[in-house]
């Protein structure tokens, strides 16, 4: 079995700090909103993990299937030694990476789940004699601090996840991956494309309801940890095509006219009826877009490849 470590880069209680934090800021804001990140406790990320199996979520298989007909020319391109990548939760898709690395020696998955990493750096640990895995629970939109492993590195940032940020957050983001990185050290992004907004609609609002429960997991997230009384049932699942910005929007509406308490901030909510609260944008691309966003960042995108039905873009790019 080979090494594998998991390092917490917060103490526990900042985890909790940022949630009221976000909490406080996010349900004070006009309108209502909560970021994304807080939707994977243990349950949001098998939720997650269902979604990813249901027949309207497109995403996971299109991009498994670039994986599986370009890790090898990845692996070529990029050289590296260590894979970093960014929001691993169950690593499931990686695999498929893994294997056209047989040199490589560290793998560092990052997650703020501390529950799919354990679970995934484990399974890799043993699956894997001779890679080293150093875990890192962390939230990668803070300054993170990498294990000093051998270079080359590429970091992969994969399931379309930059599409949860919003545009500035997303261009912060990018510069601070660049700062993790040498010159001709390299990224692969994976990134979601615009399409029939019906195909995207059925993507986030499928017939199962896996997707609305996924969705109200965040008010159970803060009910658990700051002792609030949201009532699920009188929240209804919304996604919507927002054409201007070319983003998926979830949000969580209220039935009823209704007052939520939040014990640990001293907070009491009030919702008005059909009241909405933004709990996550999910942007889709255009190539021309994901090469300016990189090429600002201090990237250059070498390599673009795509599904056969194109629905969603694999991206290689260069640390310039
Ligand atoms: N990469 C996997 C999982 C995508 S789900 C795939 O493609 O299937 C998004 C993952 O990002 C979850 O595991 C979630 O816990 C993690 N995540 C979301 N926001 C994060 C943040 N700010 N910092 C670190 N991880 C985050
Ligand atoms: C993790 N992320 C890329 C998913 C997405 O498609 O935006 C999260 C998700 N939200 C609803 N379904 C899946």
């Amino acid at each position: 079995m080979s090494p594998f470590l998991l390092t917490r880069t917060l103490p526990e209680d900042a985890t909790e700090a940022a949630l009221r934090a976000d909490v406080l800021h996010g349900l004070g804001s006009t309108p209502k909103t909560l970021p994304p990140k807080w939707f994977y406790d243990a349950h949001g990320s098998d939720l997650f993990e269902r979604i990813t199996e249901l027949p309207e979520y497109y995403p996971t298989r299109a991009e498994r299937e670039i994986l599986l007909a370009r890790a090898g020319e990845i692996a070529a391109a990029s050289g590296a030694r260590t894979l970093v990548e960014l929001g691993s939760g169950s690593s499931e898709k990686t695999r498929h990476l893994l294997d056209a690395f047989p040199d490589l020696h560290t793998y560092v998955p990052v997650d703020v789940s501390g529950s799919a990493l354990t679970q995934a750096g484990r399974a890799l640990g043993a699956e894997r004699p001779g890679l080293d895995v150093h875990a890192l629970i962390a939230d990668f939109t803070a300054t993170l601090t990498l294990p000093d492993t051998p270079g080359p590195r590429l970091v992969a940032f994969l399931g379309g996840t930059v599409g949860n940020l919003l545009p500035a957050e997303r261009a912060a983001f990018l510069a601070s991956v660049r700062a993790l990185l040498a010159p001709g050290d390299t990224l692969l992004l994976g990134t979601d494309l615009v399409k029939d907004p019906s195909v995207l609609v059925r993507a986030y609002d499928d017939a199962a309801g896996v997707t609305a429960a996924f969705n109200k997991n965040v008010l159970s997230v803060v009910d658990r940890e700051l002792g609030a009384d949201f009532d699920l049932d009188a929240f209804e699942h919304v996604a919507l095509w927002d054409a201007g910005h070319e983003w998926i929007e979830m949000r969580l509406r209220s039935r009823v006219a209704q007052t939520v308490k939040i014990p640990a901030l001293g907070l009491v909510v009030e919702f008005a009826e059909g009241e909405e609260l933004r709990t996550e944008i999910s942007a889709k691309f255009r190539e021309e877009g994901v090469r300016a966003e990189l090429a600002e960042a201090g990237f250059e995108l070498t390599h673009w490849w795509t599904d056969e039905e194109e629905r969603f873009a694999l991206s290689l790019s260069a640390a310039r």
